[in-house]
């Protein structure tokens, strides 16, 4: 037996008790003086400190913000969950419009690994915000907005950390803190560094684009069978149907209201901007993480400068852990594998969400800000996200239910595993490699394919707007773009198709099938409106197949992603999931009973995401909630609620009314009509979780289109080859008018035509009705 107080062992253990004594005085020593020297540092900055003294939060633009602000990284003691590794915080001034490049430069060293492909990383990460396009949109209306050619942010402090989350990886955040004017302070400089590689652009209303720097380039279509070059109304605009459509020659007024409170439709209350935002002329009391698409491995700058300049809130973003532009995978490579996935899937956005709340409290006080009693006083949480960034949100909803009040997710890229396959389909459609004789370029399928479905289908709603609006009753009949038929396609050799690629095209409207099975669900018939995004996503979606459905170790160049994908290999991947990362959880129960709200929407005429995904998961996610908190499905409407988007590309742009207040919309002009909960689903998320105005309808905008991206921006396909598309890109802009709006109504729930009304102009939404 072991015998604790053996004699031999007595004297050692004297010893022991000696050392040991010794130790304890050297470190007690050792921790009076750090403690000291401690307490000496704290004492000087808890003067600065808020959420000691909870009189003093900062509020207001100056010299006192900087200096709190300049401290901040120093300043604040994370709770245990938190590791951070290295903070960093800078003040810029009311009226900076930092570009990308220049906010990338400020990191210090540390922050972004050495080798990190940093512009081609920024050119994804952009273009960047012009917030001169949207014209006063939202609490945009001051003089900073107006500062330089693409406007100015509000003043705000930028507090960014590199937080560790496992002992291999880590993830960089960053919040920025906007601040109350303080008009006697002049404004920062415009920047001198515009334009660049991601620089923004306007486009005035003659259809001429205009460079930050005030560089004016022609307006240039490269299609074929369009309008000249100098033409105000591109043709593929505005002759669809028989309905012409005016221009309106003046952008729409100001439309800012101050406490409006009207019906919609069906009981839809409309709430002003400033009703939901608050009155305060500064921070708007509330946190709104921003997400971001593909594999962007990024801070998604454009949207905090978005958000934080239209609404005023208190913005966060992360890379998600890792540095890549939206293709790339091989960042999932690696031992950390399981981390990494877990990191980008959800952890990185619920520990950026975790630091925004700590610096808020700190820097605004805790006493300040849109508190929730119910809720630990926590200070209202949104999140905003589409595409990745929209399945981020689910992955929110379902790891981590008490973090957001409200979610708005569009174009959810759930079921990622599926999806790749089902994007690796349409491009095995298009692959002229192939599909040989079969093949057809995507300027046919933008042109002729595209305008003969649209003529088929566009009426069926009951309005001819050049958009298709009941996609369910669309059967796509492409033998009359057959060659020799006497069609306005079949008859002209550049229109027409041969009965080959006839058959190849029909495949893009099936489901993706492999051994047999559907494995995921078939694109609308509007995808040919985004031939742009037919190819381009298969490395990609390769290299995720590779690396995350089979969990190997690197990317093999012998891998032949249209012919090596197994259905037993998908159902594996699908069972195993890494890191949760298909964010397939149905049962959303627990942010239900946390009265968190979800706003799901995705546009019809998307070929990167199929719409009807998102119609799965909101059915099924409908049901498995409410069959877990065992009420009906309909009593769950109140806490869910999806929008089609008709006429909408992936999550942005597009022919449709598109312009609705979704999340990651950044580009240029593309804004909201109103400052209002039923005209912009980043406010309706607010006013419905925070006062129980539940959206039952919202209303979407549809502006002129214009030629979107400079000429040496066309995105091409990234095969190189001469099929590269010369698809125009064009983007609809706030300032060339608009179109008319129409009625958004949650699914299943359908906009109706009312015969006989008109659906032109700011009130054609008024000629729907859901049901
Ligand atoms: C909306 O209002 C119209 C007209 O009052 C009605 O026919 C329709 O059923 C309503 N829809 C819903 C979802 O209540
Ligand atoms: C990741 O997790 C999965 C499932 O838990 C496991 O099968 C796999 O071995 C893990 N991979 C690594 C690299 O740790
Ligand atoms: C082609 O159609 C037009 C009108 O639909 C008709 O007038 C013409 O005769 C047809 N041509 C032939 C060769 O069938
Ligand atoms: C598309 O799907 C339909 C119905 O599932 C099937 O009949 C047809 O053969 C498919 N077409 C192609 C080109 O695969
Ligand atoms: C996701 O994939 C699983 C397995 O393939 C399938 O059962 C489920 O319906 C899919 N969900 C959606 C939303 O498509
Ligand atoms: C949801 O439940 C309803 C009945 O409550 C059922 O008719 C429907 O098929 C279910 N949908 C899914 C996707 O499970
Ligand atoms: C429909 O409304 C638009 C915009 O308000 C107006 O310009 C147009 O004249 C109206 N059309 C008819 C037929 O009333």
């Amino acid at each position: 037996m072991f015998n604790k107080n053996s004699a031999p062992g007595k004297g050692r253990s004297r010893l022991r008790v000696f050392i040991f004594l010794t130790l304890v005085a050297i470190l007690l020593l050792f921790g009076l003086i750090f403690g000291l020297a401690f307490g000496l540092t704290r004492r000087k900055h808890t003067k600065l400190d808020p959420f000691r003294d909870n009189g003093v939060g900062i509020s207001k633009a100056g010299s006192q913000a900087e200096s709190v602000c300049e401290a901040l990284a120093n300043s604040i003691d994370y709770p245990a969950e938190l590791n951070v590794q290295k903070a960093f915080s800078m003040y810029y001034p009311e009226g900076s419009m930092p570009s990308l490049e220049t906010l990338t430069n400020s990191y210090p060293r540390g922050i972004i690994p050495k080798g990190t492909p940093i512009n081609s990383i920024l050119h994804d990460v952009g273009p960047d915000v012009d917030l001169k396009s949207q014209m006063g949109y939202g609490r945009l209306n001051d003089r900073a907005s107006n500062n330089g050619p693409t406007g100015g942010l509000p003043a705000f402090c930028r507090f960014g950390a590199k937080i560790s989350t496992s002992s291999m990886t880590s993830i960089l955040s960053e919040v920025w803190l906007p601040l109350e004017s303080d008009p006697s302070i002049s404004l920062a400089p415009p920047p001198k560094d515009y334009p660049t590689a991601t620089a923004p652009y306007t486009i005035t209303e003659n259809g001429t684009f205009v460079l930050a720097n005030g560089i004016v380039k022609e307006f240039k279509q490269s299609s074929k069978g369009s309008s000249s070059a100098t033409s105000l109304q591109p043709s593929y605009d505005f002759t669809l149907g028989s309905q012409t459509i005016t221009t309106q020659s003046q952008p729409p007024t100001d439309t800012k209201t101050a406490n409006k409170k009207r019906a919609i439709t069906n009981d839809t209350q409309s709430l002003s901007g400033d009703d939901i935002l608050g009155q305060g002329k500064g921070w708007n009391g509330r946190i709104a993480v921003m997400g971001h698409g593909g594999q962007l491995g990024f801070v998604p700058m454009p949207s905090m400068k978005n958000y934080m300049g239209r609404y005023m809130f208190a913005v966060a973003g992360t890379n998600l852990g890792h540095f890549s532009g939206v293709g790339s995978t091989s960042w999932v490579e690696g031992s950390a594998f399981n981390e990494t996935l877990t990191d980008f899937a959800s952890r990185a956005n619920h520990l950026t969400l975790l630091l925004a709340e700590n610096v808020v409290n700190y820097f605004y006080g805790v006493k300040q800000g849109v508190r929730n009693s119910k809720d630990n006083d926590r200070v209202y949480r949104y999140y905003y996200g589409s595409s990745v960034g929209g399945a981020r949100g689910l992955s929110a909803a379902q790891v981590y239910p008490q973090d957001f009040n409200g979610i708005v997710a569009g174009a959810p890229a759930v079921n990622f595993t599926a999806l790749n396959i089902g994007q690796l389909h349409t491009s095995s459609v298009h692959d002229k490699v192939l599909r040989g004789d079969g093949f057809f370029s995507d300027l046919e399928l933008w042109g002729p394919i595209k305008d003969a479905i649209t003529a088929q289908c566009d009426g069926l709603d009951g309005v001819i707007d050049g958009i298709i609006s009941a996609p369910q009753k669309c059967i796509p009949q492409l033998d009359v773009l057959q060659c020799g038929t006497n069609t306005t396609y079949g008859k002209s050799f550049s229109t027409c198709l041969t009965p080959l690629q006839i058959s190849t095209a029909y495949q893009l409207f099936n489901a993706t099938v492999v051994d047999g099975q559907e494995v995921y669900p078939a694109y609308w018939p509007g995808l040919a409106d985004s031939a742009g995004s037919l190819k381009g996503t298969n490395g990609k979606a390769s290299g995720w197949y590779q690396l995350v459905t089979l969990q190997r170790p690197k990317t093999s160049s012998l891998f032949n992603p249209y012919k090596d994908i197994r259905l037993d290999d998908i159902q594996k991947g699908n069972a195993a999931n890494p890191g949760l990362v298909n964010a397939v959880q149905t049962d959303l129960s627990e942010f239900v009973k946390n009265e968190g709200k979800l706003i799901l929407y995705h546009g019809t005429y998307d070929l990167t995401i199929s719409p009807q995904s998102t119609v799965n998961y909101f059915t099924q996610a409908r049901n498995a909630t409410a069959s877990a908190m065992q009420v009906d499905p309909t009593e769950i409407d109140n806490s869910m609620k999806f929008y089609l988007i008709y006429g909408m590309r992936h999550t942005r742009q597009g022919v449709g009314a598109i312009n609705f207040g979704g999340a990651a919309q950044n580009d240029a002009g593309s804004r909201p009509y109103k400052f209002e909960s039923a005209y912009d689903i980043s406010l309706a998320i607010i006013a419905w979780a925070e006062k129980s105005i539940e959206p039952n309808t919202q209303v979407a905008a549809r502006y002129q289109l214009r030629q979107a991206v400079p000429p040496s921006h066309v995105p091409t396909n990234g095969d190189g080859s001469d099929d590269d598309p010369q698809v125009p890109t064009t983007q609809q802009v706030y300032a060339g008018g608009l179109i008319n709006t129409r009625l958004l109504c949650p699914y299943p729930l359908n906009a109706n035509y009312q015969t006989g009304q008109n659906s032109t102009g700011e009130n054609g939404y008024q000629a729907f009705q859901c049901s």
